[in-house]
């Protein structure tokens, strides 16, 4: 579904909910990451593609008293109500992302009015494409509209969203999928810098098509495996510092030859998840450096490195994710592939010749049908803009 069609489902959707016209629609992207994963939360680098897949939002003010938060997702099916005065919690997942970015803004000072939003998605949930981070984008941009609040910085609008996330859904997440959201470019990969919060754009070039293989197997992120992992990186960070004997604020104050030093004094659980996530940033600067060279070979080869390090090093890939990747590899025109995202499931992202692409998504689909319970769901997908509002 493009832009305009989901944003005309949740401008069409939300007049026959609410009756008359939304006073602000928006869009926000998912995203997958090409190189550095959980780089984020340790200060690292980034480089991630926004999607043309995403979610539309479709908001208006109201007067109902007590203020509170009216919300249809056409995905879901679901209606869900929840107030806004105190904000709390919900047992219905999903509106929690947009309670979470309206709880941000009200203690950034916007004073909160009730409101009514619609939201269509052509995004998968689940699959770790960041439809939770598109959500809350969509969301904040629909909100600025209507209550104001926009922050002078675009950055700030990332930071906000990774805040709502962090502080009221539960989810320890870095920056990676809100910054990947808010600005994303067509036909263009990401870079970002997480220490220092530079970033930069490299076009993908023509060449390439990117296509999502999502397992299907949930990957349940705020139950407890995301955090487990970001705490042996920080737990390898302090122990380095110690050994280094000075300070190592996260990760990214080391170097891959200050770790190596002192690796054997760290402890070996730690010490796998830190490799990976100092290696990932060598990988990341490498992949930069191919995509301004038009070199998607090298980037390939970079991303089936990445893989191969979350399944032996970091220990978030699964059967399924791998069982992708070594398909993938025995069909023509495959240049390389990782798991994307938080891991444990969720999808893969793999680069492909474009003129090979119909050919390789038949294949790779047949090559993995009957291995697991679930089919594959492949989408070809192409790097798309970040997050905007439309107008009404
Ligand atoms: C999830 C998190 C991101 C990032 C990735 C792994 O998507 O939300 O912040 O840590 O996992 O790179």
């Amino acid at each position: 579904m493009t832009i305009q069609l989901a944003t005309r489902e949740a401008r069409t959707v939300f007049s026959l909910r609410f009756g008359g016209e939304p006073a602000a629609v928006s869009w926000a992207p998912g995203r997958v990451e090409l190189l550095g994963n959980h780089t984020d939360y340790n200060g690292g680098l980034i480089l991630a593609v926004a999607l043309d897949l995403g979610i539309s939002v479709a908001m208006a003010p109201s007067d109902e008293s007590p203020r509170r938060l009216t919300a249809y997702s056409t995905t879901m099916e679901s209606p869900a109500e929840a107030s806004l005065e105190p904000i709390g919690r919900s047992s219905t997942r999903w509106i929690n992302y947009p309670l979470g970015v309206l709880d941000e803004l009200a203690k950034s000072g916007v004073e909160l009015r009730s409101l009514r939003m619609t939201v269509a998605s052509s995004l998968p949930l689940g699959a770790g494409v960041s439809s939770s981070a598109a959500i809350e984008l969509a969301t904040a941009q629909a909100a600025f509209e209507i209550l104001g609040g926009r922050p002078d910085e675009p950055f700030d609008e990332v930071k906000l969203c990774q805040r709502a996330e962090v502080s009221f859904v539960g989810m320890p997440c870095g920056l990676l999928d809100q910054f990947s959201s808010r600005f994303g470019k067509k036909d263009h990969a990401l870079f970002l810098d997480c220490s220092d919060l530079s970033w930069s754009t490299a076009p993908l070039g023509d060449e390439v098509a990117l296509i999502v293989a999502d397992t299907q197997v949930k990957h349940a992120l705020v139950d407890g495996e995301y955090a487990t992992l970001r705490a042996h990186c920080e737990s390898a960070a302090r122990r380095a510092g110690e050994l280094l004997d000075r300070p190592v604020r996260w990760l990214r104050d080391l170097t891959l030859d200050d770790f190596l030093e002192v690796a054997e004094g760290i402890d070996p659980d730690d010490r796998r998840r830190a490799e990976h996530v100092l290696r990932e940033n060598e990988r990341v600067l490498a992949g930069r450096t191919a995509l301004e060279q038009g070199n998607v070979g090298q980037l390939g080869k970079l991303m089936l490195e990445s893989h191969e390090s979350s399944r032996d090093l970091f220990g978030n890939s699964c059967g399924e994710l791998d069982a992708v990747i070594e398909k993938a590899r025995e069909i023509d025109g495959f240049l390389g592939g990782k798991l994307s995202g938080g891991g444990f499931g969720g999808a893969t992202v793999l680069l492909v010749r474009r003129a090979a692409a119909g050919d390789f998504v038949q294949r790779l689909a047949t090559a993995y049908d009957g291995l697991f319970e679930k089919p594959l769901r492949i989408f070809t997908t192409r790097a798309g803009v970040g997050a905007h509002t439309l107008g009404r």
